[in-house]
């Protein structure tokens, strides 16, 4: 029987992103079945990727990294008890497969045997049929055990992969992902862009309470929450609180819209206060471990520190929960901006409230996206943006930004080298000389012969905003593949 693999693994194996493997699908390149691919066909679409290495996947990987932070490569190797648990699966499932083989193996001996009693016992007609058969068989096993096996590189490694990461599945959405390391399977989840449910991340709430369908999981860390004696006899546990043992099968709730993600408030740190120009700083707050934020990608919050407070957009993406990120203008009659410029350091703590906003990601949408910012519309952007690169979508992704202030595209340099990494995302620049938002659109519509196709997503201030989307209404652009955000 043929090898299949799922989309997630398989991209892992040839060392692509899942959304390069998607395009070879839709371009009639690789055959898929039920979402998996056989091993055989992936070779033979990506003959070269072993020989290359993994670089794709290194790409977006270190997208990855520079995006949610190092401590993403805290525990990048799984504890020794976690790899000794994958490996006794990994033998226990090598061994059913010897047993099966030498069931096999007996079973041809056993039939050679018996076609030798009938060349022997029939005279006529059936005995040449039975001689032909045996020596078809001779010949067949003389083959088969003639060969010197060249191992598969492509299941070589994946039994590799197995060790080094477990594959997870959810149940009813469908959506994949791998729990490497000593990572919880709530981290893994949230780190590949999924919304799953979870309060307090610590094994305190229950919030991430989900059935494991199929496979073990193995505690990591202590929860105080206690799941009844009927939850534990139907398979549930905390996500936040154990890891994946190998591939698991689950049932989980997820969050699709920003109706499901609950009022928080709590109290962060500053980990840095960092200039990008003179009229703009890059604040970087970090929760409490044990009491992160869950919000969607695009949402804004309520900053309180020192009397001051403002609401602003979340410029990263919640596959970093604990890290926050926002790009703040001087403002001389902004209080909270003239903190962040004066007085706030490291170490200050910062009152968070919110998520607030439904400038968010469509769920599910086959359409591919323009992202338009205006200045420090930028901000909520970049937050979409890497969202969408930890989804691994496969659609196509454009970023317009357009620059009106001094400090420009203040992050060009993230920007670009988003471009040189992934395939499908385009950055386009555009300089405050080149008009107004009327002169963007006539852009989109330039560049873009049916504008339909797209989903547009525009994040700016109230004037660029309005007349950006005025100006896609009466080009007929479908209202219902419009979101704003006006800052
Ligand atoms: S998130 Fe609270 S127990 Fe897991």
């Amino acid at each position: 029987m043929q090898q299949r693999l799922s989309l997630s693994r398989a991209a892992r194996l040839v060392g692509v992103a899942r959304g390069a493997l998607q395009q070879k699908i839709q371009a009639g390149e690789l055959r898929s079945f039920d979402g998996m691919v056989s091993v055989d066909d992936l070779m033979r679409a990506f003959p070269a990727a072993i020989l290359e290495g993994d670089i794709g996947f290194e790409r977006v990987a270190r997208i990855r990294e520079e995006a949610y932070g190092k401590r993403l490569r805290e525990h990048l190797l799984p504890s020794s008890e976690i790899l000794s648990q994958r490996l006794f699966e990994q033998s226990r499932e090598l061994a059913d497969l010897r047993s099966h083989l030498q069931r096999y193996h007996a079973m041809v001996v056993r039939l050679r045997e018996r076609l030798r009693e009938q060349e022997v016992a029939a005279s006529d007609g059936p005995a040449a049929t039975a001689q032909e058969l045996g020596a078809f068989l001779d010949r067949e096993l003389e083959a088969v055990l003639g060969q010197s096996e060249t191992p598969n590189p492509i299941a070589l490694m994946d039994d590799m992969l197995r060790v080094m990461s477990a594959h997870v599945v959810l149940h009813p959405s469908r959506h994949e992902f791998f729990v490497d390391g000593a990572d919880t399977i709530l981290d893994a989840a949230l780190r590949s862009g999924l919304a799953v449910n979870y309060g307090c991340s610590n094994g305190n709430c229950g919030l991430c309470k989900a059935r494991i369908v199929s496979g073990q999981v193995q505690k990591v860390h202590h929860h105080d929450y206690v799941l009844s004696e009927a939850e534990k006899r139907q398979g549930y546990t905390l996500l936040c609180s154990h890891t994946a043992v190998g591939d698991l099968v689950i049932e989980a709730l997820e969050s699709a819209e920003p109706a499901d993600i609950p009022e928080q408030q709590i109290v962060a740190k500053v980990k840095t206060v960092q200039a990008l120009g003179d009229e703009l700083m890059l604040l970087h707050l970090q929760t409490p471990r044990t009491n992160r934020l869950r919000f969607l990608a695009g949402q804004n919050l309520t900053l309180s520190a020192g009397g001051a407070s403002a609401q602003l957009p979340i410029a990263s993406c919640p596959c970093d929960d604990r890290n926050l990120q926002f790009h703040v203008v001087r403002n001389a009659d902004d209080v909270f901006a003239q903190r962040v410029f004066g007085s706030l350091k490291s170490g200050d703590p910062v009152t968070l409230f919110g998520p607030w906003g439904d400038f968010v990601l469509r769920p599910d949408s086959p359409r591919s996206i323009l992202f338009a910012a205006c200045d420090t519309g930028f901000a909520p952007i970049k937050s979409l943006l890497e969202h969408a690169m930890a989804l691994e979508l496969s659609e196509r992704l454009y970023l317009y930004w357009f620059a009106t202030r001094p400090t420009g595209h203040y992050l060009a340099n993230l920007c670009r080298s988003w471009a040189d990494a992934l395939d499908n995302f385009t950055y386009v620049p555009i300089a405050a000389e080149a008009g107004d938002a009327l002169e963007l659109v006539s852009r989109l519509g330039a560049d873009h012969a049916d504008l339909s196709a797209f989903d547009i997503y525009l994040a700016g201030p109230d004037a660029f905003v309005r007349s950006a989307a005025t100006a896609l209404q009466e080009r007929g652009f479908p209202e219902t593949q419009l979101t704003a955000a006006i800052l």
